[in-house]
This record gives C-alpha cells, structure tokens and sequence, in this order.
C-alpha cells in the first residue's frame, strides 16, 4: 500500500519511516498543505495524511475519489477541516488520530498561571532591564473558582492537574462522572460563567459551539474573568473577545488558538503582511498571552499523530475495524 503524507514536518520524518517499516507500507512525503492544485504528487497512492491546514472540502474530496484515493487520516484529534458529510457520500473513509491529553491539559494550567501572575508583562519588562513590581501582583489559585468547559478527555486531564493547586473545580455535563466528582462541581454552563474566576474551554468545533463566546455569554461571566482557549480559536467570537478586553470584563485572556489563524499559525510569517488585524490588535495588550497553536506539540503526542494516522489507514484500507474512524 503506498501512501502520500502532505504537512510533514522535519521532526515527524523519522517517524514516518518507523511506521512505514512497522506497517509495511510505502510513504511519500511532502512538507505542502494538500490542495486540489497539487494533489497529483498523491498519484498512484490510496491514501492520504494531512495535518489540519489542508482544506477537505468537496473539491479536495471529489479529486482525491476522482484519483482513486479512499482513504484519508488527519493526524489531529479535531477533524474541523473535514467536510465528513462530502467524504461519506463519495464513499472515501476518514480517521483522526488521538495523543495523549497531558501535553494539552499541562499547556492550559501553564496559560492560567501565566494570566494569574501577569507573566507577558513581566517577561516584556525583564528584556528591557525594567525589575519593577508595579502592576505585576498576582493572584493564587487556591483563592479561585476554575470552570472547565467540556470535560472529554482534556478537559479532565486539566480538572485532575488543577486538583493539586487547592482551587474550587467546576465543570459542566449532563454525564455525571463519578471521578471527576472527586474534584468538581457539576454546575449548568451559567451557573459555571457565573460563579468562576478563570474559565478554560475543551470543547470541539462545531455548529453549537461556534462563537459560544460572544457578548452574550460574556456578560454572564464574572467582571475581571480569565478566559482560556487552547481548543478552537472559533469557539470565542474575536470582535465580542476585543470589546471584553478593552471594557475590562475580561481580566486577561490566554489563546493558544484564535479564529482566523488557519494560513498564518505554523508558518513563518516574518516577511509576510498578516492581514488578520484582530489577530495583531488582541496581540498587543499586557492581559492578553497568544501562543502559534502548539500546545499538542510534544514528543509523545507527535509520535502518536503519526503512527496512529499510518495504522488508521492500513486497518481502514484492510476493511478492518479502525477505533479511530469518523467515518
Ligand atoms: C489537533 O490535534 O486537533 C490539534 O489541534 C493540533 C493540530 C492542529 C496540529
């Protein structure tokens, strides 16, 4: 079986020819997003891997099938970019791949703490020799109410790694789970924006969770609140995200993820004009800590986004049962 492997990073390479070996198939490699207009390096293969810059919509998808390609795995958890419906009526199969959690749930303890201490402001000044306290006093964990949106797997990673900093969980589910009770409250989602200092959003994207952070919701949160998002930049509607920082409503905001990323986070964009204002006017603020979209990227997790796309395929290709299969 011969498959071609689009977005491939110079990190995931070695993996490449690990899983290659391991599932005995052949592996083309290109470092591109896939597109229609290049798809014909795929030419000859069955299958297809693409990270989550490479577009799935009906005119990617009818090529593919029209190539003879019927299957495809993203080497992510979220599958966003995959028009499934399209990818189903064509008769082509799609997995995702899993990781871990940790590596994510590690990433938003680090941003809460980041907004908690004032640690931008902190870290701007030590490069300019500015050691002064003033407007650097923070606050402590154990003081606060945390609300945790979507408690899947990373979600509760997050409330089992909080549990140590003596803070009051909250969370939200019609699923009560006996575990997670060990740490959090349940709570309605208003309950839990109205009652929470920090509130950390796990939650995919999809038509019911688009833009669930708007002015509305907002105003249900706590004044000062400390929102999170290293889950979809779209969940949080980026116009209501400035009014909330430019009223004070909310107190500092951590986005390893913001709408309209997609063509700029994992590229080097240096000599480029980014034409995404909002992304360099939320940018600027002291309260307001961006990071490019990498708080999956760790040893574990990319090891796993390879082997496990590279199984998905050949199980999938096979006609044998794939646990990670969308469709
Ligand atoms: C995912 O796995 O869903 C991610 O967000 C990481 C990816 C876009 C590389």
């Amino acid at each position: 079986m011969e498959i071609a492997a689009f977005e491939v990073r110079k990190d995931e390479e070695a993996l490449f020819s690990q899983a290659s070996s391991q599932f005995g198939c052949t592996i083309r490699c290109f470092e591109e997003i896939l597109t229609p207009q290049n798809a014909r390096k795929a030419e000859g293969c069955s299958a297809v891997t693409t990270l989550g810059r490479s577009v799935f919509d009906r005119k990617l998808l009818e090529c593919l099938h029209h190539m003879g390609i019927r299957c495809v795995a993203t080497r992510t958890v979220g599958y966003d970019h995959i028009r499934l419906p399209e990818a189903k009526r064509l008769g082509i199969q799609v997995c995702n791949s899993g990781y871990g959690p940790e590596g994510v749930a590690d990433y938003t303890v680090m941003m809460i703490l980041l907004c908690l201490r004032n640690y931008k402001q902190a870290l701007w000044r030590a490069q300019v020799n500015d050691y002064s306290l003033y407007g650097l006093q923070g606050r402590e964990l154990k003081d606060l109410t945390v609300g945790i949106v979507g408690p899947g797997h990373i979600g509760r990673a997050v409330i089992k790694n909080l549990s140590g900093f003596g803070c009051r969980i909250l969370t939200c589910s019609s699923h009560r789970d006996p575990e997670i009770q060990r740490f959090a409250k349940y709570r309605d989602l208003d309950g839990l924006y109205r009652e929470s200092d920090v509130i950390s959003f796990h939650l995919p994207l999809n038509d019911d969770t688009h833009h669930m952070v708007n002015r509305e919701s907002l105003a249900k949160m706590k004044d000062g609140v400390v929102l999170i998002n290293t889950a979809r930049g779209e969940l949080m509607d980026i116009r209501a995200l400035e009014w909330g920082i430019e009223s004070q409503k909310i107190g500092a905001l951590a986005m390893d993820v913001i709408e309209g990323e997609r063509g700029i986070y994992h590229e080097d964009k240096r000599c480029d004009i980014i034409k995404n204002k909002d992304m360099a006017y939320l940018r600027q603020f002291p309260n307001v800590v961006m990071t490019q979209h990498l708080a999956f990227y760790t040893d574990a997790a990319v090891q796993s986004m390879v082997m496990q796309s590279i199984e998905g395929l050949v199980q999938m290709a096979s006609g044998l049962p794939c646990r990670t299969r969308l469709v």
